[in-house]
């Protein structure tokens, strides 16, 4: 389209707006999050996942009914079919749980009769299976690798009491399932982050909702994005003991190795959710009388805040957490995307209502003017 001299390609596409939306939005100067208008303290404190998933699709709160309604709807869709399940018995056990739910999640496709239509109340009652199913495959896959049967799921439990009942074979105390609850809240949508942008990128070229998704799942697994979380506690098991944190730190950076976890694309300052996952990964620690991946934490946060003024993420504390809950480490990342798939449909939602092709431009940097030489000449 231009030439190098006439323009520069922001890399990464930093800064660059890409789409409208009115579903979330990132404050990185002041360290804020919106869905929906709402601040991410004040649904954290008061709402529930299922609240938040019904704003994000709706762009507004429930009426008492209507979460209800809502609730039920996505309980009648933990279940899925047996066919997916078969499926994944025959799977390799070492397969990786993201790549278990990429592909189970594309073969959802095959069992919805009316999964690639895009008008709002088809994509809707996809939306609405997907959120129900995501956790349940990704549940499923745990317990048959480590070869047990999958748990049916539990429709009297909400979608963050189900999934941890799934996963653990016990239904979870009051205080773990609301703070699953509230981790599910903080990682439902964060505007135009790499895996959302990826399903708006596939669902505006009017593909179905299980593709944009599949895709969407693609995207998070990577170390850069959702799969941080893990790469956490494998920094934090690697290292062993607060003594041992400050080398392993000074190494890293002498070596120009990122410390997974810390830093931002968009916040300059002090990620909003990991001001709850710090709170939750203390309360774990205090829980389980094992305080020493909070405190390694702790000593990262604040070596790498003096040395580099770089602050913690939503991965960071979420990796002690979920650790302490017994939650395995590749399961991590699943969890995010049980959570983002209130996001990644609300947006494709967002692109399929009022949808345009996303086709950008590539600066090309490439030779000009060749002459094809004959094979036998080169
Ligand atoms: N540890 C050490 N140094 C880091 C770092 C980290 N986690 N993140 C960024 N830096 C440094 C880079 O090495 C670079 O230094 P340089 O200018 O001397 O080369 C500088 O900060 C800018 O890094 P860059 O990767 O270009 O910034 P970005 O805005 O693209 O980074 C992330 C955003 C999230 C990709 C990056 O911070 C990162 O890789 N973090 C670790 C992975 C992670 O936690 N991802 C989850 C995100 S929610």
């Amino acid at each position: 389209m231009s030439t190098a001299t006439e323009s520069s390609a922001a890399a990464g596409l930093r800064g660059v707006v890409a789409a409208q939306s009115a579903i979330g939005d990132v404050n990185g100067e002041e360290g804020k999050l919106i869905y929906q208008g709402y601040d991410i303290h004040d649904l954290a404190t008061n709402s529930t996942f299922e609240e938040v998933v019904f704003l994000l699709w709706n762009g507004r709160l429930p009426s008492a009914r209507e979460l209800m309604d809502l609730e039920k709807e996505l309980r009648a869709n933990y279940a899925v079919p047996d066919d997916v399940l078969e499926l994944m018995q025959r799977y390799p056990k070492d397969a990786d749980p993201m790549d278990v739910l990429r592909t189970s999640v594309s073969s959802l496709d095959f069992y919805d009769k009316d999964g690639h239509g895009t008008d709002r109340e088809a994509a809707l009652r996809t939306a609405i299976k997907l959120t129900g199913q995501i956790g349940t495959i990704a549940a499923a896959w745990d317990r048959i690798r480590n070869g047990n049967d999958p748990i049916v799921p539990d429709s009297t439990l909400s979608i963050a009491e189900n999934f941890l009942y799934m996963l653990r074979g016990e239904k979870p105390d009051a205080d773990e399932a609301r703070m699953f609850d509230i981790a599910l809240i903080l990682h439902a949508d964060h505007e135009l982050n790499a895996s959302t942008f990826t399903t708006r990128v596939v669902a505006g070229t009017l593909a179905d909702m299980y593709g944009a998704v599949t895709a969407g799942i693609a995207a998070l697994a990577g170390p850069l994005h959702g799969g941080a979380n893990t790469a956490v506690m494998k920094s934090l098991l690697e290292i062993g003991s607060v003594e041992a944190v400050d080398a392993w730190v000074e190494d890293a950076l002498e070596h120009k190795r990122k410390i997974m976890g810390i830093g931002h694309a968009v916040y300059k300052t002090e990620d909003p959710r990991a001001t709850w996952l710090r709170k939750f990964s203390k309360q774990m620690a205090e829980k389980k009388g094992e305080s020493k991946w909070f405190d390694m934490s702790q000593r990262i946060e604040s070596l790498m805040h003096e040395k580099k003024g770089m602050y913690p993420n939503v991965d960071f504390y979420s990796a002690s957490t979920y650790y302490l809950m017994g939650i395995a480490l590749d399961m991590y990342t699943p969890i995010f995307a049980v959570s983002r798939i209130s996001g990644w449909t609300g947006h494709i939602l967002e692109q399929y209502g009022n949808n345009k092709l996303i086709r950008p431009r590539a600066e090309y940097i490439g030779a000009r003017d060749q002459k094809y030489v004959p094979i036998e000449e080169r």
